[in-house]
């Protein structure tokens, strides 16, 4: 079987111009987990799902759109790409430049990055510039270098990373029959949000599938969408959404309200209680991805939401293993001992 990624299987759908390659790793198809247990901890009598976009080639759903923004810049013989990232999209683009051997430079916020991410960025031959401030301050930078010289940007202000991106939601409703009644994903620099959006509604126009509600969460301490301003010291455990000024956030909002749905916040707490429960179903994901998950839980708990009857979809947009530091920091350690069976077997059977 050719390799088919999401731009050859939904090309239909994408507004690219004409001169767009396919540089594809055959991302997307990704996997729709039903999580009974999770539902049922979460008061049950609904269908829950997780999308887990950190089964794309990077690890997260960030190939879906890099596979069209790349496969646009390089079709028109642009020979170096940049983005500012907290690090998925970093990986991301170092991967598909690499495929078609184009010059991939990379920054980050200083000192905020996961581990998995920036490993990836540089295995796949990115220049990594890390950026003495935040993550706004080096796409303000990046915004003007794109501008300024021929350097195509490939943050999600480019258009086509939405296009491809919209993949996700179609790749929902022809898993699902429909698109469901909720969709809960976290909510960063707002591209992902905005894209399922418009696939949702596009989908919706040519295949009569549906609209969900969408459910946006942000980070508590990275929470501009909700506090209504931009915050200038963006904080969170979930450094992928530790994002304070969202170049896509009026699209958000709109999204959110269109949707009949909302963008609220969640604290660091909830985001990795709700980690461990996803790992607890057997879905390890990044911090950020638990997000949306988070927001749901916390909208049941508090009564806002009547999901009795219907089906909700979780977007987990990246892999546990982008970050295994957090997991060495709020998880115990291994137990050591010496190798000798009886001390095995004194641990294993809980004798003392
Ligand atoms: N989840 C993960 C794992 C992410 O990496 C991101 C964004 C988001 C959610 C939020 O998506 O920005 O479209 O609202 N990461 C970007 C990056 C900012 O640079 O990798 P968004």
């Amino acid at each position: 079987m050719p390799a088919r990624g999401v731009f050859a299987h939904y090309r239909e759908f994408m507004d690219v111009p004409a001169h767009t390659v396919e540089v594809t790793l055959s991302e997307g198809d990704t996997p729709l987990i039903p999580v009974p247990k999770l539902a049922e901890e979460l008061g049950g009598g609904f269908e829950l799902f997780v999308k887990f976009e950190g089964m794309n080639p990077t690890g997260s759903f960030k190939d879906r759109g890099m596979t069209v923004a790349i496969g646009e810049a390089h079709g028109r013989q642009a020979k170096t790409v940049i983005c500012a990232s907290t690090g998925n999209t970093a990986a991301s683009a170092a991967a598909y430049a690499a495929r078609c051997d184009m010059r991939a430079i990379v920054t980050i916020p200083e000192g905020k990055v996961a581990a998995g991410k920036l490993a990836g960025a540089v295995a796949y031959g990115a220049e990594v510039i890390q950026i003495d401030g935040s993550f706004d301050d080096a796409l303000s930078l990046v915004v003007q270098i794109s501008q300024q010289h021929p350097i195509a940007l490939v943050n999600s202000l480019n258009p086509y990373r939405l296009e491809g991106q919209k993949s996700a939601a179609f790749e929902i409703c022809d898993t699902l029959g429909s698109a469901p009644d909720w969709l809960c994903l976290p909510v960063g620099n707002a591209g992902n949000i905005s894209a399922y959006w418009m696939g949702f509604r596009q989908y919706n126009q040519h295949k009569g599938t549906g609209l969900p509600q969408v459910l946006g969460v942000q980070a508590a301490g990275s929470a501009p969408l909700v506090l209504g301003h931009p915050v200038d010291k963006p904080e969170t455990v979930a450094t992928a959404i530790r994002i304070g000024r969202p170049a896509r956030g009026e699209q958000a909002l709109e999204a959110a309200e269109e949707s009949g749905g909302r963008i609220i916040a969640v604290t660091d707490d909830e985001i990795l209680h709700m980690q461990r429960r996803l790992a607890a179903s057997g879905v390890w994901v990044e911090p950020a991805s638990a997000a949306g998950l988070a927001g749901l839980a916390r909208q049941l708990c508090e009564g806002k939401m009547d999901v009795r009857g219907k089906r909700v979809v979780g977007v987990c947009t990246g892999h546990g293993m982008k970050d295994p530091d957090i997991i060495a920091k709020s998880m115990p350690s291994p137990q050591k001992l010496p190798s000798e069976l009886r001390a095995l077997e004194d641990a294993i059977l809980g004798r003392a």
